[in-house]
């Protein structure tokens, strides 16, 4: 097992990565002295397989665990479910010392945290994540949230987990594409952060496919350790760093909200996202066009989608989906660029027209 800190002062606490830790999260959750009562959020494809373990954990140490189960998917990041988890927990008679368990992937976490910091003005909860996304990304950091039909993350709040558990064994029941959809945001991290690491990845993804723990132990561990190098500089988002961690994505949530939300998942959305980002930070930055091929090469032999064929009309409406986003500042949507492999900017101005230009690259015609 591997343990990552996050320092960010009275809000500090330790991502745990390794095998059978769902079978320790009472233990992890009485060292940190949270109340009795506390109700278990997850939804209705992880529920099955991971539910009755965690609260037989819970109830081992003293803790009396309640159930709430949502439907699976991204459309579970919503007003209406928020608002039936609200209903649940006033039902269960939820009281400030209680807390909250977020168990399953990003959505759950998102929605439960969101939920959790908004719950009488705020309970403690723990993320156990189940995904590869939420173990490398969604479930550190404290950003938590639920979708709005103009746009993804529209409502949400900063709430750091008092703790974070991902259990390697929970990845033996996920659907392929949903792995792969997890390593786009581990490919992310090497562009922005960690040239090694991309190479890491490069090299072993025949072991990351096959879920070797012990090359996922340190990917995971290390994408961790990035992401808690950055929040715990930038917690708030207010200095241009963390909105690194957003590469890719300006592109990536605006075709997942034209789509509905369900056609693409998050990570094949920021996969085509980074793709186009390459090729811009190629045009207006400094990362090289070779650079740029090895990121499409790699994002394509993890299987995730790098084209994406748009009529003018649907090229236009992402477009303007873009400037929906949080990320649109004074009016402009911002991006970040890759000045190297492992390098990269946060905040720079696109025009429409290059945006489009190189959305005209995405369709199937251009190599790299
Ligand atoms: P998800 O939570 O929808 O999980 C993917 C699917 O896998 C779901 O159908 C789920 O039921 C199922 N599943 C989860 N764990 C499973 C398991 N162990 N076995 C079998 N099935 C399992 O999606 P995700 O990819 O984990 O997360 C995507 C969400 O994360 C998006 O909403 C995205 O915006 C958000 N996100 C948030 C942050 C953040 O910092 N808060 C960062 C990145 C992404
Ligand atoms: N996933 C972006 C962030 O946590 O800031």
């Amino acid at each position: 097992m591997r343990s990552v800190p996050i320092s960010l002062g009275e809000r500090s606490y330790v991502v745990q990565v390794g095998s059978g830790l769902i079978a320790k999260l009472g233990d992890h959750c009485r060292r940190l002295k949270l109340g009795e009562r506390c109700v278990i959020v997850t939804d209705a494809n992880v529920g099955p397989h991971f539910a009755d373990a965690a609260a037989r954990s819970l109830k081992m140490s003293g803790f009396v665990p309640s159930l709430v189960t949502v439907p699976a998917g991204e459309s579970s990041k919503s007003l209406k479910i928020a608002g039936e988890c609200y209903d649940q927990f006033a039902m269960k008679r939820l009281e400030r010392k209680s807390f909250v368990i977020a168990l399953g992937g990003g959505v759950v976490g998102d929605l439960a945290g969101f939920v959790a910091a908004t719950y009488l003005r705020g309970l403690p909860f723990v993320q156990v994540a189940t995904t590869l996304l939420a173990q490398v990304d969604s479930s550190v950091g404290g950003k938590v949230g639920i979708n709005l039909k103009a746009g993804k993350n529209l409502v949400g709040a900063f709430h750091q987990p008092k703790t974070v558990l991902c259990d390697l064994d929970t990845l033996g029941t996920l659907p392929d594409r949903e792995f792969r959809s997890g390593l786009a945001e581990v490919i992310k991290y090497g562009v922005i952060r960690d040239p090694e690491l991309f190479k890491r990845v490069e090299k072993d993804l025949g072991k990351i496919l096959e879920r070797d723990p012990n090359v996922l132990t340190h990917i995971i561990s290390r994408c961790c350790a990035i992401k808690a190098e950055i929040v715990s500089e930038d917690e708030f988002e207010t200095k241009g760093l963390r909105a690194l961690l957003n590469f890719g994505h300006t592109i990536g949530h605006a075709l997942e909200a034209i789509s509905g939300y369900d056609e693409y998942l998050h990570g094949e959305a920021i996969s085509i996202g980074q793709v186009a980002a390459a090729r811009l930070s190629v045009k207006l930055s400094t990362l090289t066009e070779k650079d740029s091929i090895r990121i499409h090469d790699l994002l394509a032999r993890a299987g995730l989608p790098v084209e994406l064929k748009l009529t003018p009309k649907k090229r236009d409406h992402l477009v303007e989906a873009m400037k929906t986003d949080k990320k649109v500042s004074g009016g402009e949507v911002k991006f970040v660029l890759a000045e190297s492999l492992g390098k990269a900017i946060a905040g720079q101005r696109v025009s429409d027209s290059e945006v489009t230009g190189i959305l005209n690259t995405l369709a199937g015609t251009e190599a790299g």
